[in-house]
């Protein structure tokens, strides 16, 4: 089943990845694309490659009317909304001399007006069917608002919690990241982005953003190509082999070439090597900031650097605009250069249909825009999002009838945070608060009652008396603490990963009355929690889930839905162990407690607080009799792994079965262990299930010595099981 599953997943990846002019649809567009280029003014090609932001409202500005008449800006980013786009529009398409449809780009990162959980939220699902459909949804609000182009996913690997924008991915790891990319390109885009529930997906930050020095946003990176090709590109490959019509630049400098001038990157890989033909839009004002990063002298040199480098159109600064002409009266650039970017551009507007479809249509808008469907998604995909890490004596689930419930903490009725960052169209009035959904969910005969006791930050313990005499008088206590959501996300770098301001004081001093507690927490990166992983019987960590949050936890906390989630990233126990992921090396001095010359801390056990993959359920599996259908195979072969999991518990449940690969010995040194395959399963009470694994040249390799992609000969192990460590193993070999 699972190989079946595999193979036409293959297929149709290479269905999807076929070149330009494959199809009689594609040769048209191209012969339109040349048509059009022919007729065009250099002034007119280079307002193609100009992208302006609108009001943050959603309004386009005063200024626009008058260069979307002369044929003068390309696209819009934030302009939303059907009938502000329809205004926009109608100008460009009956008024502009050559009538190029504008396209309307906003940033869609889960979702539109109905939010689901931040990214990272949802890759803890490990389920990418659910992902995909978060993004379908998405799509099809964003585009009944008439935005066609959404400027995600965001397939950044982060390894660095500090870093705020682990809340936008999916986390440290390349296969799992590659997995979400294709799940979320597939469902922004469906088959054919022109669909009228579709829009273009935009993989960024192209590339490396994620390993911005000291987890600061916008910093410098230095990284070798090998990290680059097996770490950083997997998912921006995975997301243009699904197709994905549209890159993004990163912000940072890339080993002295920064992100929006680097050829090795933007031309040698993304148009050589992969072949990718859509557009490159530089992020906000990149272009002009390669005078700040010490690249470019002054405008002019920025605009021949990002245009030259493979920047097709710049978002916000107007470096291009201004100097490309005298630029190419100079020489200093190509009117070839200048024509592909436009190409590029016209391209992915004829491939979304806006020159036969410009408008939005208004009606639709308010009938698709936050339906109960859409709510409704929303909630179950919130649910399987949420991740079980800590249940002592079956804290949870609780009980619907529980006669008093204290409901405490400064997130626990914050419909603003709930939304996390990056809220699209997102409404605070739309969001159901932990709160409201535990109200709705229990017996008309609890009592619920709520105390906030801190505030997310700031100094004051005020209400922790309070909060803690409503712990002990209730029967259960549930505390939501972590942080706004402003604290994650853009320009949201941390140089602490503990809870911000007292509110590790409000958990203490509720747990201290001894009344069963369950820590719900709200947080947009992993956190050091080691008090509460200690002492809390209960932890939930559901993200920012989204619109629907507080109806998604509670569904959880009372067990109508068993917590099924896994950790996209690792929990460090303190934040000098950073960067801590799973896939790391074992280095010549492998940690050895009996051996103080060894790689490890002083201070801190080298183990995380969770491992990558971490979560637990209501109810156990065991996982065991793991077969290979070879012992042996050659360089090219396949092998299948095969497992089999049983619920050994009493309830119903979700495990997601995770298989690593480890090559022993080769020309460069290897991870301790690569995340390869996985499948999330539903399991009744006592059900046992076999589950196979493919195994093909693209799990075993890596890139050697002379950065060819190879599978060597010698000994592999592969490891099964629920998380990164608790496997069990066994061993192959690569045979010439
Ligand atoms: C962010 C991008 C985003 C763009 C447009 C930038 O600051 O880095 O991720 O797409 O703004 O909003």
């Amino acid at each position: 089943m699972k190989l079946v599953i595999i193979k036409r997943f293959l297929l149709l990846l290479v269905a999807l990845s076929l070149p330009a002019a494959a199809s009689p649809q594609q040769a048209d567009v191209e012969r339109r694309v040349e048509a059009l280029l022919a007729r065009m003014t250099l002034e007119e090609k280079l307002g193609q490659l100009q992208q302006l932001d609108g009001e943050a409202n959603g309004n386009y500005r005063p200024e626009h009317l008058d260069l979307v008449r002369k044929g003068l800006l390309g696209s819009t980013l934030n302009v939303r909304g059907a009938r502000r786009v329809n205004e926009l529009q109608r100008i460009a398409v009956e008024q502009s001399r050559l009538k190029i449809p504008l396209i309307f780009a906003f940033d869609v990162i889960h979702g539109y007006r109905t939010v689901f959980p931040v990214p990272l939220g949802e890759a803890s699902s490990w389920d990418s069917a659910a992902v995909e459909r978060a993004a379908h949804v998405a799509a099809a609000e964003a585009s009944a608002a008439g935005v066609k182009w959404t400027f995600a996913p965001m397939v950044d690997i982060a390894r660095d919690p500090r870093w705020g924008r682990v809340v936008e991915g999916a986390g440290e790891d390349p296969y799992l990241g590659s997995v979400m990319a294709v799940a979320r390109v597939r469902g922004f885009q469906g088959r054919d982005y022109s669909a009228t529930d579709r829009v273009v997906a935009c993989a960024k930050h192209w590339v490396a953003y994620g390993a911005a020095e000291a987890g600061r946003d916008y910093n410098t990176v230095d990284l070798s190509e090998r990290t680059l090709r097996e770490v950083y590109f997997p998912p921006f490959k995975a997301a243009l082999d699904a197709g994905v019509g549209t890159f993004m630049s990163a912000f940072n400098d890339i080993n002295g070439v920064p992100a929006s001038a680097n050829p090795f990157t933007l031309t040698k890989v993304l148009r050589e090597e992969w072949k990718f033909d859509g557009i490159v839009v530089s992020d906000y004002e990149s272009v002009r900031e390669l005078i700040n990063h010490g690249l470019a002298a002054d405008d002019a040199e920025a605009a021949r650097y990002g245009l030259g480098s493979g920047i097709d159109m710049e978002m916000v600064s107007r470096t291009y605009n201004k100097n490309v002409p005298r630029l190419l009266r100079e020489g200093k650039i190509s009117q070839s250069v200048i024509d592909e970017a436009v190409r590029r551009v016209l391209r992915i507007k004829f491939r979304l249909g806006l020159f036969e479809k410009p408008y939005a249509d208004e009606a639709r808008e308010s009938a698709v825009v936050a339906s109960r469907e859409n709510l409704s998604a929303a909630r179950e995909i919130a649910a399987r999002s949420i991740v079980l890490l800590r249940n002592e004596r079956e804290t949870l689930p609780l009980g619907k009838d529980l006669k008093s419930i204290a409901v405490i903490g400064p997130l626990a009725d914050s419909q603003k945070d709930v939304l996390g960052s990056w809220t699209g169209d997102g409404r605070p009035e739309d969001a159901v608060t932990l709160l409201a959904g535990i109200k709705t969910k229990v017996s008309p005969n609890t009592t619920v009652a709520y105390a906030k006791g801190v505030e997310i930050s700031g100094d004051s313990t005020d209400g922790i008396a309070e909060a803690a005499s409503l712990a002990a008088r209730s029967d259960v206590s549930i505390l939501a603490v972590g942080e706004s959501a402003e604290m994650s996300g853009e320009a949201a770098s941390r140089s602490s990963l503990d809870l911000p301001g007292r509110q590790l004081d409000l958990v203490k001093a509720v747990v201290a009355t001894g009344k069963p507690t369950v820590v719900v927490l709200m947080n947009g990166r992993p956190l050091t929690i080691n008090w509460v992983a200690e002492n809390a019987p209960a932890i939930l960590e559901t993200w920012f889930a989204g619109t629907q949050a507080g109806h998604a936890i509670a569904d959880v906390l009372f067990g109508d839905v068993n917590p099924g989630g896994k950790l996209p990233v690792t929990f460090p126990r303190a934040v000098g162990q950073i960067p801590l992921y799973y896939n790391y090396k074992s280095t010549g001095r492998p940690p050895d407690p009996n051996n103080k010359y060894t790689s490890k801390y002083l201070d801190v056990p080298v183990t995380p607080l969770y491992p990558f993959g971490y979560g637990l359920s209501y109810t156990r599996f065991r996982i065991a009799d793991l077969q290979l259908s070879a012992r042996s195979i050659g360089p090219n072969g396949r092998l299948t792994a095969s497992v089999e999991v049983e619920n050994v518990g009493r309830r119903a449940g979700d495990e997601v079965v995770q298989l690593y690969v480890r090559d022993m010995a080769a020309s460069v040194t290897r991870p301790v262990k690569e995340l390869r395959g996985f499948e999330r399963v539903t399991l009744r009470p006592g059900e046992k299930r076999r589950i196979e694994f493919a195994l093909a040249p693209e799990h075993l390799g890596f890139y050697n010595r002379d950065m060819r992609f190879v599978v060597e000969p010698g000994a592999f192990k592969v490891f099964v099981g629920n998380n990164s460590v608790d496997v069990i193993e066994a061993s192959f070999d690569v045979v010439e």
